[in-house]
């Protein structure tokens, strides 16, 4: 095992990767998530949303207890934190293959969780979530990108478990490829980060 595995042994665990969103600011980058959440079930009492790599599924409690929650994680240590009291529906799985039907969410979600993709799962993902996504679903995907010229940010990334960061734009012509964009916000809280919100393109 390299330096660098054992580091994201490390870094992967649950408990260090909540301590270390608190000090990417996990909050103010959730300031910007909320109303984006928010506004998925103001007209819609009860629903469900898949939160890919959800990991100690911490933004179960954007959503109101009546939705249903997946979250899916190929990391069975996230099963022993329970973050809220709201019913959470944990599955073992990979974003690349999403052990559910076709059209079965009314929200995906995936945040901070590209940078742990490679180059063949990270496409792969983006599929199975228009897969399970239910016509004029909503689509959320969060996550930090890679700025080279930063030199804090560059050293973050090398204290980070995901090794394939990317940038902005490279994040954003993925989920184009998938999806229709609604709305993209880019702002900086320790690192860049990027928020895109899609609907699936018309099949
Ligand atoms: C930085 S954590 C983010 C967790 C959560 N989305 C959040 O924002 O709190 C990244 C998560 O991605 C998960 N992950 C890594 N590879 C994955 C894959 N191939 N499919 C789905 N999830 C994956 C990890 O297990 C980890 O829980």
């Amino acid at each position: 095992m390299t330096l660098r595995d054992a580091l994201g042994t490390l870094v992967s665990h649950p408990a260090v990767n909540e301590f270390q969103t608190r000090l990417l600011g996990r909050s103010r980058v959730e300031a910007h998530l909320r109303p984006v959440a928010t506004l998925t079930f103001a007209h819609v009492p009860v629903g469900t949303v898949v939160d890919i790599g959800g990991g100690t599924a911490r933004s179960r409690a954007m959503w109101p207890t009546e939705w249903t929650y997946y979250s899916i994680d190929p990391d069975a240590r996230v099963l022993k934190v329970e973050p809220t009291e709201k019913p959470i529906e944990r599955l073992v799985g990979d974003a690349s293959a999403l052990p559910l039907p076709d059209n079965s969410a009314d929200v995906v979600l995936m945040q901070c969780v590209s940078h742990h993709l490679d180059d063949s799962v990270w496409p792969a993902s983006l599929i199975e979530a228009n897969r399970v996504l239910k016509p004029g679903g909503s689509f959320i995907f969060l996550d930090a990108v890679w700025r080279k010229r930063r030199w804090f940010s560059r050293v973050f990334w090398k204290l980070d478990a995901g090794h394939y960061p990317r940038t902005s734009g490279e994040l954003e012509m993925a989920v184009a490829k998938e999806f229709q964009i609604v709305e993209t916000d880019r702002f900086n809280v320790v690192h860049h980060s990027i928020l895109v919100t899609a609907r699936p393109a018309p099949r």
